[in-house]
This record gives C-alpha cells, sequence and structure tokens, in this order.
C-alpha cells in the first residue's frame, strides 16, 4: 500500500480530519487517565528540522514517546542534507530506515519532492506555505470548548502567512467562514483565495471583519525567514493587532487563539495573552494529542 501522507490538510477527507479531532479528545482523556498505550511500539518517526521549533518538536517527541515508539531529531545543518545532499537521495534513504517522518522547512515544494520520493508517510511540520498540524490542535480546541466549528465564522487578522492559508483549508474542510483582515500587499495566494471563494473573504478593516464571529486568530508578523523585515512590518502592520477592542466587536462567547511563539504587544496584547480564561495554552498543548491521532493514523493506512 501507498504512503499516506500529510502535507496540507487537502490530503485527508473532512471525514478523516474529523475523525482523526476526535480520537485526539481522546487520547488526551487517556493520558489525563494515566494510560499510556504501545500502539507506535517499535515504530521510529525522523524529524527534519531546517528551522527552529519548541512546540513542534517536543509534540512530536514526547508523542512517540507515548505511544511506544522512537523519534530522531534531525537538525539539517547537522546532516549531509544542510551540505547539499539531494532531497530526493534523503528521502530514499531516510524513508528505508524510519517508519514516519515530519519535516519543518521553507518551500511547500521542498516537502513534496521529499514525499514524493519517501517510502513512508510524511508530514508537513510546516513550511513557508502551509502548517497543518497547528490547525488540527486549533480545531481540536475549538472543538474541545464549543463543539461542531462547522457553520461558524472565524476571523483571521494579520499577515496572510502558512497559518492564514491553512486556515482557508481548514476553512474548507471543517466547512466554516473566514474572514481574513490584512494589510495591503500582505494578502495569501490569490489563487487558494480563489479557489475557496464563498466562503474566504478578505478585508483591510479587521473591525468589520472581526464583527460577531466565533474565533479570532493572529500570527506573527513576520514569520521564521523574514526576520529582516521584522522592523518594517511592524509599522505596516500597526492597527492589525488582536487586543480587547477587536474581541469586543466579536461574538459574546467568541475564542480567540494564536499558535505561538508571539508576540506581547505587536499582533496580540499582553493582556489577552495573560487572561486566566484564554484557550491559547491548551491550544498548544493540543499539538501533542492531535498529532499522536495523525501518526497511529497515517501509520495504520500506509501498512
Ligand atoms: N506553533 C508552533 O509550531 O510552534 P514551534 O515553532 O515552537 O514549533
Ligand atoms: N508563521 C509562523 C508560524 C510559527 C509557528 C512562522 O512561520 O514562523
Amino acid at each position: 500500500m501507498a504512503a499516506k501522507h500529510f502535507l496540507s490538510l487537502l490530503d485527508l477527507t473532512s471525514e478523516e480530519l474529523n475523525n482523526l479531532i476526535q480520537r485526539a479528545i481522546e487520547l488526551k482523556a487517556e493520558l489525563r487517565a494515566g494510560k499510556h498505550n504501545s500502539h507506535l511500539k517499535n515504530k521510529v518517526l525522523g524529524m527534519i528540522f531546517e528551522k527552529s521549533s519548541t512546540r513542534t518538536r517536543v509534540s512530536f517527541e514526547a508523542g512517540m514517546a507515548q505511544m511506544g515508539g522512537h523519534s530522531l531529531f534531525l537538525a539539517s545543518r547537522d546532516t549531509q542534507l544542510g551540505r547539499g545532499e539531494p532531497i530526493e537521495d534523503s528521502a530514499r534513504v531516510l524513508s528505508s530506515m524510519v517508519d514516519i517522518i515530519m519535516i519543518r522547512t521553507y518551500g511547500h515544494e521542498i516537502i513534496e519532492r521529499f514525499a514524493q520520493y519517501s517510502k513512508v508517510p510524511v508530514i508537513n511540520a510546516l513550511t513557508d506555505e502551509f502548517h497543518p498540524c497547528q490547525l488540527l490542535a486549533d480545531i481540536q480546541t475549538y472543538v474541545e470548548q464549543r463543539g461542531s466549528i462547522q457553520g461558524k465564522t472565524v476571523c483571521w487578522v494579520g499577515d496572510g502567512n502558512n497559518m492564514c492559508q491553512s486556515y482557508i483549508n481548514a476553512a474548507r474542510q471543517f466547512d466554516f467562514e473566514l474572514r481574513i483582515a490584512c494589510p495591503e500587499g500582505f494578502e495569501p495566494d490569490e489563487e487558494l483565495v480563489k479557489a475557496n471563494s464563498g466562503r474566504v473573504f478578505i478585508t483591510q478593516n479587521p473591525s468589520e471583519a472581526a464583527k460577531d464571529v466565533d474565533l479570532l486568530v493572529t500570527d506573527v508578523w513576520a514569520s521564521m525567514g523574514q526576520e529582516e523585515q521584522q522592523a518594517e512590518r511592524i509599522k505596516q502592520f500597526a492597527g492589525y493587532q488582536l487586543n480587547q477592542e477587536l474581541l469586543s466587536k466579536a461574538a459574546s462567547d467568541a475564542l480567540y487563539m494564536h499558535c505561538l511563539p508571539a508576540h506581547r504587544g505587536e499582533e496580540i496584547s499582553a493582556e489577552l495573552m495573560d487572561s486566566p480564561d484564554t484557550v491559547i495554552w491548551e491550544e498548544a498543548e493540543n499539538r501533542l494529542h492531535a498529532q499522536k491521532a495523525l501518526m497511529e493514523y497515517l501509520l495504520q493506512v500506509s501498512s
């Protein structure tokens, strides 16, 4: 059977994604009850990182350990990949030794090429274009707090980046409306927006986009690889902060999320980050549970 990859949310059906969310909720409850399982016993996860990470690395490693498997942290600069060994060769070799691979890299085409030559499932742990694992955690968090996200309205405020583009895919797969408020010139990919017209709307007015929504989401103004643009972007994104004033435009029971790491006082106010009833920490924890469900599923359908 061919390996099942998870390069974007579109690689699984809506039904598969919803099942994963339910399984993640179940695994979370089991872990909290002190129950471990050995569903990934003797399985080895290869983790290739070309960019920094805290949550992604720890959640994948901890998740593998909790299910009886092992993980290998491979910083590209310490491997031959960092010295120019072709992606295709690396994929052939690594996938002959490990059972599943996750990659955090720059261009999405890198992970597509890797997956094409991999005999085992490949998971996108963030590219410049998408961050689908984070969406599993975000949707899990919404479902736990408020029930199904189907038919709800979500507002993205800030950069039209990898997280924003993953929200566009999520709007399609989980069937919700997405309003994106971003400054001119920072819109998500035009083709992606066009392919989802009817449920994805773009505006430059955050207050208008946030009106009566069920969920508000933001992310850093300068993503990894854009560090030199940071100072300029702070000026360009002024007025696009997720704060109490913006939250007051949303529905009275609206949630707000941030994938982290956050820059307090830039894309999100310190007040919202430090609010006692924020779900942001739950959202971060859910990376662990959602990815355990994902690895279990990909290995199950690929073997
Ligand atoms: N949200 C997220 O992916 O965090 P890390 O960069 O710490 O992995
Ligand atoms: N948009 C951010 C997400 C970090 C998890 C980045 O790519 O740096």
